[in-house]
């Protein structure tokens, strides 16, 4: 069961110290992972770090995290990912070099990337599952709710599924994970959840209370089309959840099966997110977001349509 948290607060002040416990200030970025989707490109980069049409995924993501509210970002590293760390740390040379040329904007772009953001690194040791590099950020979140973004899902925008799962989070006291369709064929590529609606003002339909998840079911036994989209925001309960996870799919420690254990001990909201969301952890999906987010680049978008109509397809 759903359990609503905010309605038992019944004085004012006990509603104060509740919204401040429910502010969802902090984000977990999982990227830990070899990237083996993308080889050779990744090889030796990590595939945080390949460029959609102009900037690296990861930071499309901490883009959406500034964006959504999230005042400190955790980023959850393994071997070979220091490039990461070097992207949003402050480049004193490169700034100074681009002033001394004039290039004020490009300054202050590169500025901003180490600016926006507190951002703190954590490792991984061993490749043991997402829910496992969620666990691994648990001293640095400590007792408080916090997001989940997976780095291969592009949601651009100024309204991000991450904001709005905090909406659902900071009104409801209750966790919610991002979920779409997807066709029936293509289950066993994600999370996939069994939810009930649950209409509530003001998020209406969007709603649904889980039943049960399963983490990348054949479609003849997946109990729905709705996937997990890869944006979640999760009460601290989630770790002790964890810590009772044993291996699951690919023998890994799932964060979909923790997620099966605080469903059913705490509730969880499966909020049907509005807007767009680009699925780049594969080649193909790559190459779509990329082909996309360049029609909408404001400064070459018009120029690359009226180049991709003169293709021969
Ligand atoms: C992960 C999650 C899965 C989710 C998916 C979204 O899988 O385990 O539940 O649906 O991300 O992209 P992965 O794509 O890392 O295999």
């Amino acid at each position: 069961m759903i359990k609503n948290t905010s309605a038992t607060a019944n004085s004012a002040e006990t509603d104060g110290a509740k919204s401040s416990r429910n502010k969802v200030r902090k984000a977990v970025l999982p990227a830990a992972g070899l990237g083996t989707r993308f080889l050779p490109a990744t090889k030796a980069q990590p595939k945080e770090m390949l460029t959609v049409v102009d900037k690296p995924q990861i930071q499309y993501v901490v883009e959406e995290c500034v964006t959504s509210g999230i005042e400190h970002i955790i980023i959850v590293t393994g071997k070979g990912k220091n490039s990461i760390e070097d992207h949003f740390d402050s480049a004193p040379a490169l700034e100074r070099f681009l002033e001394e040329k004039g290039k004020k904007d490009q300054a202050e772009m590169v500025r901003k990337i180490s600016n926006m953001v507190q951002v703190s690194y954590t490792r991984q040791k061993e490749p043991l599952g997402l829910g496992h590099a969620v666990l691994v950020a648990r001293d640095l979140v400590g007792d408080e709710p916090f997001a989940v973004l997976l780095g291969d899902v592009l949601i651009p925008g100024p309204n991000p599924a991450t904001k709005q799962l905090i909406n659902v989070y900071e009104s409801t006291g209750v966790g919610a994970i991002a979920v779409e369709e997807v066709p029936k064929e293509k289950t066993h590529l994600y999370g996939i959840v069994d939810g009930e609606p649950a209409p509530q003002p003001p998020f209406g339909e969007r709603l649904l209370r889980i039943r049960e998840l399963v983490e990348k079911p054949k479609p003849e036994s997946a109990p729905s089309n709705l996937a997990i989209t890869g944006r979640y925001v999760l009460p601290s309960a989630i770790f002790d959840c964890l810590e009772r996870t044993k291996p699951g799919a690919e023998n890994e420690i799932q964060l979909t099966d923790a997620l099966r254990i605080l469903a059913r001990e705490q509730g969880l909201w499966a909020y049907i997110y509005d807007g767009v969301s680009y699925d780049a952890g594969h080649k193909l999906g790559f190459l779509k977001a990329t082909v996309e987010l360049a029609l909408e680049n404001l400064e070459f978008g018009a120029a690359f349509r009226s180049y991709l109509k003169t293709l021969k397809l």
